[in-house]
């Protein structure tokens, strides 16, 4: 059986959709892409999941009223889904180490910079681009990270550099990191994953 994927949103969708894309054309042979959770019940991301054929689900941290609570219903969804890996494509919420440990080395994070550049608490989105532009770097680009109690501490999967052009702006900078590096690292790394855990399952 194939690995049983969540990816977990909370904006566009646009890495999600990379991975629904990549699924799709057959180059992730030892995943599949079972379950989308989304902390923002109004996230594009959603409807490229329902598009696609894809069960969502939104789990909002304010209803759930505790960090404790909202981890606690993730967890129930994902055990009710089979989930094996889990993926965090744009999720803008952190996960406490009472999560991380129950899932490890199976959580993967896309973050847009060379880690360790631009990254940790706060470097998040397009503040990640800015703080690159401010600092005058020539190279940037996507890391491919497991995810522990550190933000963006975990051990690195994968990376791409990406130029930095002349002019650049951080939304420009960010589509280039996401055109060059994000949406081509993230079906590698999700393959990659998805085939260490299938042959971990078959020599049980
Ligand atoms: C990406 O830049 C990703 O690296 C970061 O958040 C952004 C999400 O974009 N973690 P999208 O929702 O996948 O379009």
């Amino acid at each position: 059986m194939k690995t049983r994927i969540a990816i977990f949103v909370s904006g566009g969708g646009t890495n999600l959709q990379a991975l629904l894309d990549a699924e799709a054309a057959g180059r992730i042979p030892h995943g599949e892409i079972a379950l989308v959770v989304s902390n923002n019940p109004n996230a594009y991301a959603l409807e490229r999941a329902r598009l696609a054929g894809v069960p969502g689900a939104v789990i909002s941290k304010k209803e759930c009223g505790s960090q404790a609570a909202f981890e606690c219903q993730i967890q129930s969804v994902l055990e009710l889904g089979g989930i094996d890996m889990i993926i965090l494509a744009g999720f803008m919420c952190i996960l406490s180490e009472n999560f991380t440990k129950k899932w490890p080395n199976r959580i993967l994070n896309i973050h847009p910079s060379l880690i360790p550049a631009f990254c940790g608490e706060g470097f998040y989105g397009l503040k990640v681009h800015e703080a690159a532009l401010e600092r005058g770097v020539k190279i940037t680009g996507a890391t491919v990270h497991f995810v522990n109690e550190i933000p963006d501490g975990g051990p690195i999967i994968a990376q791409q550099a990406v130029a930095v052009e002349t002019g650049d702006t951080p939304e420009t900078l960010q589509r280039r990191v996401m055109e060059q590096a994000e949406w081509i690292l993230l079906p590698q790394a999700a393959e990659m994953v998805s085939q260490k855990l299938y042959e971990e399952r078959k020599g049980k």
